[in-house]
């Protein structure tokens, strides 16, 4: 067999390039401290790399797709259950493509088991500052969104919630806990005060906990993240942020009660009903994470929560001591900062926000697994150079 087509020097270049642009991609909420080429080297000697392997369908359900890890999805569903505050016997879910993906399945499912409670359209409420996904699927699923203003923190605006609640039709609420730009957390309590008090005809909550449901289980303020305390329908978490996954993955977990409330859409030609928005979902995001669970366990992932929360204390630290302006807010690895110069925005990959309460032109720094003290120190050395007129060459000029 000759490899004539492929460009291998290309490829390796490429790769060169990625391997290097990572250490400084601090930025994006992306852990790049991914541990799995021991799975891929499995992967390949298994034969598993040369198997089109395919999890469509209902993993709790035998299918007629023999070639499926359904069974590794389940466990992983069974491990993180009880971490999200969902007993064994109640839970439902499904590894996702990613955040979104979980994002589409809490909005999709809420508005079916509200629909089960109520025939009269639902409205979604969802803060300002929460991930634009909500928006886009809101106008995927045809809904109604009322967006709620935040205080200066990111936090949705409890007072102007109770305003904005129509109790006369069945409320969908999306609660944010870990906005994208600032990291600030929905208060759930004062969500379901209101709530108690205003008794829309239905509710159905959805929690988005992207990437602060990656660690928060693994801390002390677990209870922000679990169903049995907080109350919540459903929840999504994105696999390749706090884990380090090297693609989209992500978690979706509800309970069998909201699951029985979905149109059953029975598919012939697989003999069951399909639950799932996609049908052809990834059979190897699962091994995936079914590899790294056994790898890394609870007091890995314990050991790694405190890491990040501990170096992003530290980057705040770092960047009071200079007198920069940047805040945190509490249980958030992301500090959001004065806008540095153009040089430093691209070598440290960092995202562009405004916030006219908070001077104007804002950058952010979440603070994952591959940015240690270290590159912390150059990161704040840079913001020190910019700030005093200086800049770093171009390389190669
Ligand atoms: C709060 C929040 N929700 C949802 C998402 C979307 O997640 P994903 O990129 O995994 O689809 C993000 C992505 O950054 C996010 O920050």
């Amino acid at each position: 067999m000759t490899n004539h087509s492929i460009d291998i020097n290309r490829l390796n270049a490429f790769a060169e390039k990625m391997v290097q642009e990572k250490k400084t991609a601090v930025g994006f909420p992306c852990n790049q401290n991914i541990k799995l080429a021991d799975f891929y080297h499995w992967y390949a000697v298994s034969g598993l790399a040369d198997v089109a392997m395919n999890n469509v369908g209902d993993p709790r359900k035998p299918s007629l797709f023999a070639l499926n890890t359904h069974e590794f999805e389940n466990e992983v569903i069974d491990f993180f259950a009880p971490h999200y505050g969902f007993s064994p016997a109640e839970a439902w879910g499904i590894v996702t493509n990613g955040g979104t993906d979980g994002n589409n399945h809490g909005i999709y499912f809420g508005v079916h088991a509200l629909g089960s409670q109520s025939d009269i359209k639902p409205v979604l409420y969802v803060s300002e500052e929460a991930h634009y996904s909500i928006m886009r699927l809101c106008d995927l699923q045809g809904l109604e969104m009322r967006q709620i203003p935040t205080n200066i923190k990111g936090e949705m605006e409890v007072s102007a919630f109770e305003v904005a609640l129509d109790p006369s039709r069945p409320a969908l609420i999306v609660i944010a806990v870990g906005t994208t730009f600032k990291g600030a957390i929905d208060n759930q309590d004062a969500i379901a005060e209101v709530l108690a008090k205003k008794r829309p005809v239905a509710i159905y909550r959805h929690v988005d906990a992207a990437l602060f449901g990656g660690y928060l289980p693994f801390t002390e303020h677990a209870d922000l993240v679990s169903h049995s305390v907080r109350n919540f329908d459903s929840i999504a978490i994105s696999g390749h942020k706090f884990f380090g996954f090297d693609e989209p993955l992500g978690l979706f977990l509800t309970t069998k009660e909201v699951l029985e409330k979905q149109n059953p859409f029975r598919v012939s030609y697989l003999n069951a009903s399909v639950p799932t928005i996609t049908c052809s979902r990834s059979a190897l995001a699962p091994l995936k994470f079914w590899w790294q669970i056994h790898k890394t366990g609870v007091e890995g992932y314990r050991r790694q929560a405190e890491l990040i929360l501990k170096n992003a204390l530290y980057l705040k630290e770092q960047l009071d001591e200079i007198n920069y302006p940047a805040w945190k807010n509490d249980i958030s690895n992301t500090v959001y900062f004065q806008r540095p110069g153009e040089w430093v925005m691209k070598k440290w990959s960092l995202a562009p926000y405004e916030d006219e309460r908070l001077g104007g032109k804002l950058a952010h720094d979440i603070v994952m697994r591959h940015e240690g003290m270290h590159t912390i120190d150059h990161f704040v050395d840079d913001l020190l150079l910019d700030r005093n007129g200086g800049s770093e060459a171009e390389p190669g000029t």
